[in-house]
């Protein structure tokens, strides 16, 4: 499984990196308002700033929602570097564009997936990875796991290459759920993949390991 962190936060995706288990990062347009980058050219040099830092995937999305600005916009972002890739949304002018970048060798992330059909129709139009948001989901009384559960079964039956990206995660416990249903990666904040560290029977233990070498060793 690989692990994406969602934030456009520097220091935290250098934290994350430098953990050593980071595999890429995905951002949006909120990520990157609530750290204050806005402006065309700030928001360029920060995904570029992004790639700098980590080893793997960038996910930067395009704010167009017509084809020939979504087409645009996207061929601009993948120049930048080659850790990028183009997060387009869910919608019928972004899957003729992910059909276009796909021809193009461009690799795309399908965003704002709420539905197996959704992920389905990306899959088709040839998308890398599609972004089933499982914290949204979650948040209107719906089970989001059972979303990538159906994603994986339908990917599986016919071998799609395209990997499920699980979004929209907020906890730990998502992390694991997603890692025992299949989800190719998660992405979700640094306290997420920090929570797997945690367990007070580690703490406990390492306390006495100390104790009782400091004992024999006083
Ligand atoms: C995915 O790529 C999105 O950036 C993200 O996971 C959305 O998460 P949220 O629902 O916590 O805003």
């Amino acid at each position: 499984m690989k692990f994406f962190i969602d934030t456009a936060n520097l220091d935290q995706i250098k934290e994350a990196q430098a953990l050593g288990i980071l595999d890429g990062v995905t951002t949006n347009p909120s990520l990157m308002a609530k750290e204050g980058i806005t402006g065309q050219d700030n928001i360029i040099n920060h995904y570029k700033a992004i790639c700098e830092i980590v080893d793997g995937d960038v996910s930067a999305e395009v704010i167009s929602t017509d084809y020939d600005g979504i087409i645009k916009e996207g061929e601009a972002l993948a120049a930048l570097h080659s850790q990028i890739v183009v997060k387009v949304p869910m919608i019928k002018e972004g899957v003729k564009a992910i059909k276009y970048f796909s021809d193009k060798g461009i690799r795309t992330n399908c965003t704002l997936i709420f539905s197996a059909g959704q992920a389905l129709l990306a899959a088709k139009a040839g998308a890398t990875y599609v972004s089933p948001f499982i914290g949204r989901l979650d948040d209107i009384s719906t089970d989001g796991l059972n979303l990538i559960a159906e994603i994986r079964l339908i990917f599986d039956n016919y071998a799609f290459e395209t990997e499920i990206l699980a979004a929209s995660v907020r906890h730990t416990m998502h992390v694991i759920d997603c890692a025992k249903i299949g989800a190719d990666v998660m992405t979700g904040p640094l306290s997420s993949i920090e929570g797997l560290l945690k367990h007070p029977l580690t703490d406990i233990g390492l306390e006495k390991f100390l104790a009782d070498y400091k004992k024999g060793n006083a």
